[in-house]
């Protein structure tokens, strides 16, 4: 289970799970560029561990096509993507405004479908490449108060399915990890309003005691199942999702 002188892509990389997906592939060797739209955050992660970065808002098709262009220009191929670009409004029914919907949808769903299809355009004509999406115990069952959210997992659970099947046979494998609640910013967010150190630690503690293994995931949990997804070692996996999360939807 290596990924040693692989080109991966990696969205989402300034933080969280992608971060720590881009600081596990480049200990294994892997060429990554790093992608994120927060351009500090993202200088100050690849200067720590090698990865080039590329300040990309995902919600662009073009800048999404631009980028795989760049990385095949600079690189001859491009091995592998990961896309764990996201963005979680805390809203439900009776709350959530047309324009956080969209927003929602425009990164989860549309970003995830214009770098599916442009690392796959360029992977089919390869033969070969690994795209793995990431998608969330949200996917299947829902959550009060998220429901964008919701409906963009469970959509990103579906381009993982339709593109595998589109794919299959070429050489070119489309799977997807589902994170449960793991520690990240993303986590401790709420709506209107960033919450002090203490009302963090209260939150995560309280989401830690709904899950049966009584803790939260740590990041790189996460990037574990997507680097073995990334690898040659999960090379019959095809349109499978990975469910990383504490035994949450075991129950
Ligand atoms: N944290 C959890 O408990 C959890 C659980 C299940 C699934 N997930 C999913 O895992 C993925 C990673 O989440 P995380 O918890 O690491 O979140 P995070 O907020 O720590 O990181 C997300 C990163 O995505 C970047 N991003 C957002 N919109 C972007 C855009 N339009 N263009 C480029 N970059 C953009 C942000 O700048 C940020 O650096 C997300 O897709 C999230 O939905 C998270």
């Amino acid at each position: 289970m290596t990924c040693e002188n692989k080109i991966v892509i990696v969205t989402g990389a300034a933080s969280g799970m992608g971060l720590a997906t881009t600081r596990l592939l480049r200990d294994q060797g892997a060429t990554v560029y790093a992608v994120d739209r927060q351009e500090v955050a993202l200088h100050a992660a690849c200067a720590a561990c090698g990865a080039i970065p590329s300040v990309v808002d995902i919600t662009s098709s073009r800048a999404c096509d631009e980028l795989v262009a760049r990385v095949v220009e600079e690189q001859g191929r491009l091995d592998g993507i990961a896309n764990f670009a996201g963005v979680l409004k805390r809203t439900g029914i009776l709350d959530c405004s047309d324009e956080e919907f969209d927003f929602v949808m425009e990164t989860n769903v549309k970003g995830c479908f214009y770098l599916c299809r442009a690392a796959a355009r360029v992977m089919v004509a390869q033969g070969a490449g690994s795209i793995v999406n990431i998608s969330s115990i949200w996917s299947d069952v829902a959550a009060p108060g998220v429901l964008a959210y919701c409906v963009s997992k469970g959509a990103v659970s579906q381009i993982t399915r339709s593109a595998a099947l589109d794919l299959a046979g070429t050489g070119v494998r489309v799977n997807e990890v589902r994170p449960g609640e793991t520690k990240t910013p993303m986590l401790a967010s709420e709506r209107g309003r960033a919450l002090t150190p203490e009302e963090i630690d209260g939150k995560l503690q309280q989401i830690a005691a709904t899950i049966p293994e009584q803790r939260l995931a740590e990041p790189e949990e996460i990037a574990a199942a997507a680097l073995f997804l990334l690898s040659d070692a999960s090379s019959y996996m095809q349109g499978a999702s990975i469910t990383v999360d504490g035994a949450y939807t075991a129950c």
